[in-house]
């Protein structure tokens, strides 16, 4: 992502229906702030959540990449992905998830890649299952004063 996706990034993070899982859709400021920690996982880890871009139009229709978790207090390497409402149901996830998955194992060298999510969650645990991944473990986040369940899913290199 660059300065001038905000508007797209936008168009994710401020739609409630997208944000679900966080709660609550973002301002302005948390928006920004999602932006420019984005920035700093380029700079510090060499990956971070990356723009998906529909070759087609040029148009910034959702994100996805790999970013440092706690994962019940190991730190793990997890694939996430967060699409406009308007493009969902297409199978651009996947295709995108399949993706890092393939980036993670051949270019990183990572052995295990993980997508840690919600348990309400059930569009995003489908696309983990979709990219090959099986539940390891679960874990409690505590986010904005509510405890939330969450499935520790990976995938591992040479699954099947
Ligand atoms: C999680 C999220 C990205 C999943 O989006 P999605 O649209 O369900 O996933 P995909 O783009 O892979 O699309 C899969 C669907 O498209 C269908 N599809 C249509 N054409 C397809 C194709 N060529 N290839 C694959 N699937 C296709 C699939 O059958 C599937 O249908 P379903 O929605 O009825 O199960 C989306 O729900 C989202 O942005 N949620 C909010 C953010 C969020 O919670 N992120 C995860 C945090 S852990």
């Amino acid at each position: 992502m660059a300065h001038d996706d905000l508007p797209a990034l936008s168009k994710i993070l401020q739609d409630a229906e997208t944000m679900a899982a966080y709660e609550h859709p973002f301002s302005d400021e948390e928006t920004q702030a999602w932006l420019d920690k984005q920035f700093t996982r380029y700079q510090t880890d060499g990956f971070g959540l990356w723009a998906v871009i529909l070759k087609e139009t040029g148009e910034m229709i959702g994100q996805c990449g790999l970013t440092v978790q706690d994962a019940d207090g190991k730190q793990v390497i997890e694939i996430g992905y967060l699409f406009q409402r308007a493009f969902w149901h297409k199978g651009y996830a996947i295709e995108a998830a399949v993706g890092c998955k393939k980036y993670a194992f051949e270019t990183l060298k990572l052995n295990e890649v993980y997508s840690i999510i919600r348990d309400t969650n059930f569009a995003s645990m489908n696309v983990a299952i979709r990219n090959g991944m099986t539940v390891r473990g679960r874990s409690t986040k505590h986010y904005r004063g509510v405890d939330m369940p969450h499935y520790i899913f990976s995938a591992q290199k040479g699954d099947k």
